[in-house]
């Protein structure tokens, strides 16, 4: 069975339509206190149940605790959970002394009431390893690189270093050319950020990343693509999480913002069910 997180319903929904699963609608409800409330609102006693739930905002993440307690409660004989936006990937290690590992902290809740961990594109592939139960991280990237073919692009590229893993997946996918913009330190004031291999004199450019926050990455990697000459610039993320007028701001920087559905919205064009859907067929 599938179990509707309130953070993802139309997400869990596609995935019931192309596995055939029934789902399990979940209430919830926010007290004029602030403190939130779930139900589930079906019979999951002895069985096999997947939920599926993004942790972001705040309030999903106790959502989802709040879910797993109760598919424990209500007796269902086993509980993976399906996470497609994973939050506070980012605090995967310490920074600075004083600081939680927040991304092991909440790993540990959720494996408390789980058998399986499925997440998608998390910030970084250690995150699997904070979970002591199986946890497997998916790629949307071939997807994201399948919906880029729209916008015709010469050559995918990454807003930075860190992202080349990513863009090589979406490229190989497309059999297409794919590069990353680097920063050089020229002073204490200075910094260059350029295309590292490629000239993109006249071409046409899809860049992608696995989180959109303020969108301050990607709109100054697309100023910089269209510095160094590029004709369109397209921006396509696997989470967009769009914080403030990050929308705003990219739409004057690139041609198009595109996103998947790990974080449900209006910029949603491509949808990670697939994923999910194949994950689950897989032990049919
Ligand atoms: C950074 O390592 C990530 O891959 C993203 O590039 C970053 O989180 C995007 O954040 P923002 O949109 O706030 O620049």
């Amino acid at each position: 069975m599938l179990v509707e997180g309130p953070a993802s319903r139309e997400l869990c929904d596609k995935i019931s339509e192309q596995t055939g699963k029934e789902t399990v609608k979940v209430k919830s409800k926010v007290f004029p206190d602030g403190e939130i409330y779930v139900k589930l609102k079906g019979d999951v006693e002895g069985k096999n149940c997947t939920v599926v739930q993004t942790t972001y905002p705040n309030q999903h993440l106790l959502e989802l605790y709040m879910i797993q307690d109760a598919l424990k409660e209500n007796g269902a004989a086993s509980i993976d959970v399906m996470v497609p936006y994973y939050a506070y990937a980012r605090q995967d290690k310490i920074f600075e002394e004083g600081e939680p590992i927040s991304a092991r902290a909440f790993a540990k809740r959720i494996e408390m009431d789980a058998d399986n961990f499925y997440s998608i594109d998390l910030h970084s592939e250690k995150i699997v390893d904070f979970f002591d139960i199986p946890a497997e991280n998916l790629s949307a990237m071939p997807l994201l690189a399948r919906y880029s073919k729209e916008k015709d692009p010469d050559i995918l590229f990454s807003p930075d270093e860190g992202g080349v893993e990513r863009v090589k997946k979406a490229a190989e996918e497309l059999q297409m050319q794919w590069d990353y913009l680097e920063k050089t330190r020229i002073d204490a004031n200075t910094v260059e950020i350029k295309p590292k291999n490629i000239d993109v004199g006249g071409k046409s450019v899809v860049i992608l990343d696995d989180i959109i926050a303020t969108g301050g990455t990607m709109t100054e990697a697309a100023k910089q693509l269209k510095k160094a000459g590029a004709e369109e610039v397209h921006a396509g993320c696997t989470h967009g999480l769009f914080a403030g007028d990050a929308v705003e701001k990219l739409e004057k920087a690139c041609d198009s913002v595109f996103c998947t559905d790990t974080i449900e919205q209006e910029k949603s064009q491509v949808s990670v069910a697939p994923l999910f859907a194949d994950v689950i067929e897989r032990f049919e």
